[in-house]
């Protein structure tokens, strides 16, 4: 598309989850034809977008902080005769619309997660001087068919949202409504998505939904596609050498899902399965619908169909009326199962959803010491499963220069960062590299002269 516009400058900032990194970078493309450029400079930026998300705590706050250090920036762009736009983005703009407007009016746009797509005509009725935009519908357009199809920053890894919004209610969870109800994309538009993204570099692609495991988009051939027949049909795309998705649920461990991880050489033998506590009784106070058992029942299904495939969850401490015997089931079931990384957070209590107005919330000092139990037993079981790999032979694949000088950052199957001597050509392929070196966070190795593709 032709730039008809002065180059502009737009500088954002992301807070949370994968989707966001997804939707921040597609705030990009909608915009670039409005000519914004990306900087990483607030101060030189026109237009400044907080995306942000509204999980856990602290994060209205973090967000006013950020807006106050902005304001003086606007305040210093006023002064020179010319204009700084800010937006907010994202969940807290979805929860705390009218908040966000009343403490700082000087914030030229609120949106949700369902209305970025709309980016374009936001701006022109903040330029034309309308006032302030609050943008919080879930509009019946589907927002992904009003992208545009130019990715303007695609990644040796990149992020593709296939399904979005979630009907589980979690009780602890924001996201039914922040996100909305579940909608899954078109199986065509997520293929030619794929297809464009590889065009333009990609070698691995991450489709991503907060609860991507449930989607059910509309196949080529008329009839509902899962998650795993979408997987079977991106394997065949030319030079995409890997396949990954996030986040899922167990109940939606469908039998498809299942044999793609045997049968999808693509398909990375990494899940993250979010359990949330070993305890039936918490598990059924958290809404989740599964029970510790049917979790170790989806894992052993998958080590039968991929005995390699390493796991990670997400764990919450301290929910209200946890006792020591409920916390000590997660223990036990983290010790049974074996993560190889997991993220672990203390309860917090979002207003508006049903934990939060729960009997026994849990004192801070025990959520604390709960925690650091947990933290400490992942962690363990994270250098351990490293270890393991220690003289080993893995496949690589180089996304990016490290900022190590003359090394390269690559990821293994297993998700695991790496750091390898190597020349920048490397970038974007796949090589075999033996394991030299392990932590916690960061594996290192070096390159064996053969292409492991
Ligand atoms: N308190 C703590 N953790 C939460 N999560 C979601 N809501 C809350 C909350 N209210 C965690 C869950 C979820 C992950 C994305 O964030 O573990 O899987
Ligand atoms: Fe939240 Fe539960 Fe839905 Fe996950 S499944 S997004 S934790 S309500």
């Amino acid at each position: 598309m032709t730039v008809t516009h002065t180059p502009k400058k737009l500088f954002i900032k992301t807070w949370g989850c994968q989707m966001n990194v997804y939707d921040s970078g597609r705030m990009a493309d909608v915009v670039a034809p409005l000519g914004y450029a990306p900087t990483d400079v607030v101060g030189d930026a026109d237009l400044v977008i907080f995306n942000t998300c509204h999980i856990r705590e602290k994060a209205t706050e973090k967000l006013f902080s950020e807006l106050g250090r902005v304001r003086a920036h606007q305040k210093a762009r006023e002064a020179a005769g010319s204009r700084m736009m800010v937006a907010v983005a994202g969940c807290v703009a979805q929860a705390e619309g009218p908040e966000i407007q009343r403490r700082a009016p000087y914030v030229d746009m609120v949106f949700g997660p369902q209305a970025y797509h709309q980016l374009p005509e936001m701006i022109a009725r903040v330029s034309r001087g309308t006032g302030v935009v609050l943008n919080t519908e879930f509009p019946p357009e589907p927002k992904f068919d009003a992208l545009p199809s130019e990715h303007t920053d695609t990644k040796v890894s990149a992020f593709l949202s296939v399904q979005e919004g979630c009907d589980k209610f979690c009780t602890f969870c924001v996201v039914p409504y922040t996100r909305g109800a579940e909608y899954s994309r078109s199986a065509v538009s997520i293929i030619r998505e794929a297809e464009r993204l590889v065009q333009q570099g990609a070698r691995e692609i991450t489709l991503l939904g907060q609860n991507v495991n449930a989607f059910h988009g509309e196949g080529p051939d008329g009839t509902i596609w899962n998650l795993g027949r979408l997987l079977y049909r991106l394997a065949e795309i030319p030079r995409l050498k890997r396949l990954r998705y996030t986040t899922s649920h167990p109940r939606d461990m469908d039998e498809t899902l299942i044999t793609a991880h045997r049968d999808i050489p693509h398909l990375m033998p990494f899940m993250h399965l979010p359990v949330q506590s070993g305890s039936d009784r918490i598990l059924e106070k958290m809404n989740r619908k599964h029970t510790a058992d049917d979790y170790r029942r989806v894992i052993d299904r998958l080590r039968d169909a991929r005995p390699d495939v390493a796991l990670s969850s997400d764990f919450i401490v301290g929910f209200p009326g946890e006792t020591d015997d409920d916390f000590a089931a997660t223990l036990a079931l983290v010790r049974e199962i074996g993560f190889a990384q997991a993220y672990s957070f203390k309860y917090s209590r979002r207003p508006g959803t049903p934990a939060a107005a729960m009997p026994n919330q849990i004192a801070d000092d025990i959520q604390d010491a709960r925690l650091a139990e947990l933290q400490a037993l992942l962690r363990t079981q994270q250098e351990e499963f490293n270890r393991r790999l220690l003289g080993k032979e893995i496949p690589v694949l180089f996304e990016n220069p490290s900022e190590h000088t003359g090394k390269l950052f690559g990821r293994t199957p297993y998700l695991q960062a790496i750091r390898v001597v190597g020349a920048p050509h490397l970038v974007g392929e796949e090589w075999s590299v033996v394991i030299e070196d392990s932590s916690a966070h960061m594996l290192s190795g070096s390159l064996m002269l053969i292409d492991a593709a």
